[in-house]
């Protein structure tokens, strides 16, 4: 049986177009149906993304809410969709406890850092100013903390020769875009614990 995903995301997308590509013909077809993308910002260029691949798309604007108020705009969103898991890809904003209460476990997250080195946004201008020589992506769950989640995969990215920030996000983006995607069809198999359909 397909689990039903919301997308939700802030800029870019191209996270997001991965996995819709994925969820078509790749690693995910058979295992989820995309059902949503809701943005926190009209200008998202993912929302465009979204439409040309035929999903629904909602803007629910961010600006001005507590974390709090936000999470119940957010709740009310996404529950006439009747969504098994929510995938955030490059949404930047606070995931409101009330939110992790109501998908325990089922909230997905791609942070461009180890997440026990470095939390929050800018990983990659953190790993360029620093010069290291590789950083490691994760794919984790979330809880009530920033970043804190179960940590469900990590892949290194080669940095030696990055010369610029945009060549080290370029060669992050890689490997985020095929990780993500490897990672939600084993969570979706159920390889990392119980799946909302057990029951
Ligand atoms: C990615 O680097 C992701 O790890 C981070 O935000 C960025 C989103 O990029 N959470 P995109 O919108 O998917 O292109």
């Amino acid at each position: 049986m397909k689990q039903r995903v919301a997308i939700l995301i802030s800029g870019r997308g191209s996270n997001l177009e991965r996995i819709l590509c994925e969820a078509e013909t790749g690693v995910l077809a058979g295992r989820c149906e995309v059902v949503a993308v809701i943005s926190n910002r009209a200008d998202a260029g993912g929302l465009a993304i979204a439409e040309r691949h035929g999903i629904p798309t909602r803007v629910v604007p961010s600006a001005r809410r507590s974390t709090v108020a936000y999470g119940l705009d957010l709740l009310a969103a996404l529950e006439p969709f009747e969504v098994d898991y929510v995938v955030l890809a490059g949404f930047l904003r606070v995931i409101a406890p009330e939110m992790v209460a109501r998908y325990r476990d089922r909230i997905v997250n791609i942070h461009p850092a180890d997440t026990a080195q470095y939390q929050g946004a800018h990983g990659y201008e953190w790993a360029f100013a620093r010069g290291l020589s590789a950083t490691t992506i994760t794919v984790h769950l979330v809880d009530e903390g920033v970043d804190t989640g179960r940590v469900l995969a990590q892949r290194d990215v080669e940095l030696d020769g990055a010369r610029s920030l945009e060549d080290v996000v370029a060669r992050g983006l890689c490997v985020e875009h095929a990780l993500y995607s490897e990672t939600l069809a084993r969570l979706l198999d159920g390889e990392f614990g119980r799946s909302p359909t057990d029951d």
